[in-house]
Order: structure tokens, then sequence, then C-alpha cells
């Protein structure tokens, strides 16, 4: 049971707010093989796709032989080892959220990038998923672009978010 070495041995990033929902999940679940799916199930939902690192750390937790795993990301179409956009945008539709205005998150960014949860733009820079709750409520509406959680976002600001993290680095 080397559960702390390993999270360090694929280096996912300790204050993503996506790791930290993987690792609650699996509290939450348990490290058992029957907690897999529903493991990768919202791993893909956060980060649009699955990194690899996020399936040997997810493996590792889980205490499970990689092809195994890999097996089941294969054969399930829903699971992709592929990044689908360029950048991805998380909007959390759990319940504070969404007493909050998630939907009108949503709303704004079908108007302005003429994405809908699950897809990605034309030109693949954007990826939008969407996911329950992202262990955050206090911060609701909460929303994570890339690796950043964006918390109390009002939707006729999130255009400008989501542009501004378009934009670093270029
Ligand atoms: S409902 Fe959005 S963070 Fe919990």
């Amino acid at each position: 049971m080397t559960t702390r070495k390993n999270y360090k041995s694929v280096e996912l990033p300790k204050d993503d707010p996506r790791t930290k929902l993987i690792v609650s999940l699996i509290k939450k679940e348990g490290a058992k093989a029957d907690s897999l799916i529903q493991v990768l199930h919202t791993a893909q939902n956060i980060y649009g796709y699955l990194p690899i690192p996020v399936i040997q750390f997810i493996t590792r937790e889980l205490r499970l032989p990689p092809s195994r795993v890999f097996g089941v990301v294969t054969f399930y179409h829903f699971f992709s080892l592929k990044q689908k956009g360029g950048h991805n945008c998380l909007v959390c539709t759990g319940t504070a959220c969404y007493v909050k205005g998630a939907q009108h998150i949503l709303e704004e960014i079908e108007k302005n990038f003429a994405l809908k949860p699950g897809e990605v733009t034309a030109d693949n820079s954007l990826g939008l998923q969407t996911a329950r709750c992202i262990g955050a409520c206090g911060l609701a509406p909460a929303v994570v672009i890339d690796e950043n959680i964006v918390a109390r976002v009002k939707p006729e600001n999130i255009k400008n978010l989501i542009e501004a993290k378009m934009g670093e680095g270029k």
C-alpha cells in the first residue's frame, strides 16, 4: 500500500481541483476494483479525456493491474485517451452551483462559443464538460478552466474568463 508514494510518482498537481476531486471520490467510493468505472467516468468528465498520468494515478490508488484499467478505457467508446480541445472548461452543475446559476453560465458558453457539454469547438481549441459536484460548493457557482478553479462565476464574465485563458501563452 504505497498510495502516497505513487501519488508523487505520477506527479498530479495536488492543488489542482481536478486531482482533489478524484482523490475525494476514491476516498468516498473506496479503493476497490468496483469503483473503477465510476472514477474513470468522473476523470473523463472533468478533464474532457483521460490523461495517461491520471490513469496511472487511478490504477495505483485502486490497486489494479494496468492491463485491466487500460482494457476498460479502450473497451468503452465514452473514454478517450486524446485531448479533445486545446483548452477545457468544466462547469459544475451540482446542486449548490445549479441554484447559483450554473445553467446561465452554460447558456452563455453556448451563445458565445456554440458549445454544449461534451463538445469541442470546430477548431478544437476549447472543450466543454460538466460535473455534478467538484467539491468546492462554498465557491458556487464554480468553473474549472484548464487547471484553475474560478469561484463565484458570473454568467456575463464567463466569455472573458475563457478567452483570457485561451490567450495565455500566445
Ligand atoms: S455543487 Fe458545485 S462544487 Fe459542489
